[in-house]
């Protein structure tokens, strides 16, 4: 029998029968990680030695200053081990697998991000790989696909749908259907049939353990607001759980894309557009039209543009526990342009979302308040989007003479 969990009236585990028994084993396996002291032990062990945790919580001096308002911090997850807080869930999956006696992992990506993440965590633990990602991010992500063939992982470009992130969940679900003895499917975000959204808050959960003692140690007193951009809802589930019993605001910034009147856009809960629905196997507000066939969806960040997200976060949207708002792509530039030349710090497009949200409402704030602004990942690898964005003849230049197999 499959054990489900809701979260209000989100979430479940809407399987395929052929399917019940493998996600019974991972709920039976994850359970007994959570109630086992030394898994997370294992996995705190594993995040000091192999990534970069505890990850610091910077103070933004010169943003602080420059917009005169509430003082500013930020959560370093760029400095994870390949740039991201996906390092966070892979490790932690990657340990379940070893209890279950797995050997193969498979995974979805969108940025790449998770792609990558998963290809490290599999090439360290020694676990045969394969990725899929829609052939638009294979276009937009080339650098992070170039390193998952490199550290041994088998690139998979999905060519059905819109090509983006929710078909190559669609197409990793596939293969796990055919080979489910010796592998698992490395979700890496807090969507999908349960466990998959709990699982997932709960081993990122170490980035709002740490911000919460990092912030109290630091300041003496808890912040006023935290801010996080939502993809699928993991690295803000991950901070927002830190908070989640304290008087703190929590605001989810979603993908406004072009604007939330242009619907061009990946914001399900921030928008009107969003509606409830069931896909993938669980049960959220998606991005679908009138007979439930999912919408094209628009960001400039890959990792955002995607049509469900956390059934939790939809449910604290419908407490209100969670403020969701949406920052557009021009929104996430400029933020981006600011906190590169003020702080020196490179935020993934991913984070710039909620960089830009904090931004607006930081002046309105006294110096009496706290932000925290979580840095889900670092931007290096969306140079040709940030370059192209700004317009830089010089990197066009470059860009035109390395196609042409130019040397000097
Ligand atoms: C750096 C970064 N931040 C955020 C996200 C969005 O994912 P989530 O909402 O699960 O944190 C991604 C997804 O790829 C990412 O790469």
């Amino acid at each position: 029998m499959i054990t489900t969990r809701y979260y209000g009236q989100f979430g479940g585990a809407y399987l395929p029968e052929i399917l019940v028994a493998t996600f019974d084993q991972l709920v039976t396996a994850f359970e007994a990680a959570k109630n086992d002291p030394t898994f997370w032990q294992e996995y705190q062990n594993v995040m000091s030695t192999y990534s970069c945790r505890p990850t610091p919580l910077t103070f933004a001096e010169n943003l602080t200053r420059h917009f005169g308002g509430a003082r500013i911090y930020i959560k370093r997850e760029d400095l994870n081990h390949t740039g991201a807080h996906k390092a966070n869930n892979v490790m932690g999956q990657g340990l379940l697998v070893k209890r279950m006696g797995k050997t193969r992992v498979i995974a979805e990506t969108g940025a790449g991000q998770h792609g990558v993440a998963t290809a490290t965590m599999a090439a360290r633990f020694g676990f045969r790989c394969t990725i899929y990602m829609g052939e638009v991010d294979v276009w937009r992500q080339r650098p992070n696909v170039f390193w998952m063939e490199r550290l041994g992982a088998r690139v998979i470009p999905v060519k059905e749908g819109t090509r983006i992130l929710k078909d190559a969940i669609n197409e990793a679900f596939r293969d796990w259907v055919s080979n489910m003895d010796d592998t698992h499917y490395v979700l890496g975000t807090a969507c999908g049939p349960h466990p998959y959204p709990e699982m997932v808050a709960y081993l990122q959960s170490i980035i709002g353990k740490e911000a919460r003692a990092q912030v109290l140690e630091i300041e003496g007193r808890l912040p006023t607001r935290v801010y996080a951009c939502v993809g699928g809802g993991s690295n803000a589930m991950g901070i927002f759980s830190g908070f989640f019993d304290d008087p703190v605001e929590l605001v989810g910034v979603e993908a406004g894309g072009d604007g939330l009147d242009t619907g061009r856009h990946a914001s399900r809960l921030a928008s009107r557009d969003g509606s409830i629905g069931v896909a993938q196997g669980y049960k959220t507000c998606f991005l679908q039209n009138t007979d439930g066939q999912m919408r094209e969806t628009h960001s400039v960040a890959a990792g955002l543009d995607y049509v469900g997200v956390s059934p939790i976060l939809a449910s604290m949207k419908e407490s209100g526990r969670v403020r969701f708002e949406a920052a557009t792509d021009k929104e996430v530039l400029e933020a981006a342009a600011l906190t590169i030349r003020k702080e020196g710090l490179i935020p993934a497009l991913e984070s710039a979302h909620a960089f830009a949200q904090a931004f607006k409402e930081a002046p309105n704030m006294s110096s009496d308040d706290l932000i925290i602004i979580n840095q889900s990942g670092r931007g290096d690898k969306d140079i040709f989007t940030i370059a192209d964005a700004f317009e830089d003849p010089e990197w066009r230049k470059f860009i035109i003479k390395k196609a042409e197999g130019y040397r000097a």
